[in-house]
């Protein structure tokens, strides 16, 4: 989704605010003057280390000393109907508001409609709904998907000048930040002649799943593939796995790219196991705090708030990053 720089509230979201605004000020969102701000966050739960880190960033950042009551309810098995099932108890608990991390880019109108009867502020957390109908959400904070893809292009298209086979290694089908990837990626790679595109395939964020559909693709091309493009650090590694098994050296035959920046990717660039890490920085919560407050104070936000992120194409910048990493 490209940044969208106009104020965003709509009549029913400035309703929204206003009301939120009256119900705090009152102290009565959640009882008496003094009594935290209660938060529902539908959640996705245990997904990999990027997601522990944004979720564990989160929790840390609303807490009761910072005058919330953060009620944390991640999906089961990472099912969409887990999520709908918390959103709607937090909305009949009344909380003053939900931050959502969505499991499924659709599916949610219902939901979000609920909420807005109720007067209650929904804020997005990396993952976007479809169809992005801004008037069902305040804001949504991440990074910006299509920029962090195409800088994997960029690199792809320099390190290549004479072009190359590759596959992109797919998120879960219908997850928004993986159209916004795939959108981000092929705006670049559709120009390259050069390049030849053996296809592409989910392999759901997991290594071990990664691993097994990249030997299928080594296979049945011939081990003929120079460049991976794994939209999670989980999937590039396992392709990683994959080109070793082959027989084959990871960052010499085969490049690799991956998107998040987590710690095990970058103690991997260091090793050359892989070539490129686009960071889709997880640790937002202090940006997600000011977003409540001000949607909570009736302030007019973005319809996307867009979290800064940096690229490693070094084993040095890798080296140089990591002792400060905090994820
Ligand atoms: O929505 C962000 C994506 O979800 C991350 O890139 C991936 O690691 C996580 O599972």
């Amino acid at each position: 989704m490209r940044p969208n720089r106009r104020t965003v509230l709509g009549l029913s979201a400035a309703g929204l605010v206003a009301t939120a605004l009256a119900a705090c000020s009152s102290g009565s969102a959640s009882g008496g003057a003094d009594d935290p701000v209660t938060i529902g966050f539908v959640a996705v739960g245990p997904e990999g280390a990027w997601r522990q880190a944004n979720e564990q960033n989160i929790q840390d950042t609303f807490t009761e000393d910072a005058g919330f009551s953060l009620k944390f309810a991640p999906a089961t098995n990472l099912d969409q109907k887990s999520q709908i099932d918390a959103f709607a108890s937090f909305v009949d608990e009344g909380v003053d508001l939900i931050l959502l991390s969505a499991t499924e880019g659709s599916g949610w109108e219902e939901s979000l409609n609920r909420a807005q009867e109720a007067e209650i502020p929904v804020l997005l957390i990396d993952r976007g709904i479809e169809p992005d109908d801004q008037d069902l959400y305040v804001t949504r904070l991440a990074p910006n998907n299509v920029a962090v893809s195409s800088s994997v292009a960029e690199w792809a298209i320099s390190t290549f000048p004479d072009g190359a086979n590759y596959f992109v290694l797919e998120g879960p089908a219908g997850v928004s930040v993986v159209n916004e990837r795939n959108e981000g990626w092929n705006e670049l790679m559709a120009d390259q002649s050069d390049f030849t595109d053996l296809g592409s395939q989910s392999a759901n964020w997991s290594t071990e799943e990664a691993k097994s559909v990249f030997e299928t693709v080594l296979k049945s091309n011939n081990n003929d593939v120079q460049l991976v493009f794994a939209q999670n650090d989980e999937m590039g590694l396992g392709a990683a796995q994959a080109v070793e098994e082959a027989g084959l050296t990871p960052g010499e035959d085969v490049k690799i790219a991956t998107i998040d920046g987590t710690e095990a990717a970058l103690n991997a660039l260091v090793d050359g196991t892989l070539s490129f890490v686009a960071e889709y920085n997880p640790l937002f919560g202090e940006q997600a705090l000011e977003a409540v407050n001000a949607a909570l104070e009736g302030e007019t936000l973005d319809p996307y708030i867009e979290i800064e992120s940096t690229t490693f194409d070094s084993p040095e910048s890798a080296e140089e990053a990591l002792p400060d990493r905090k994820y």
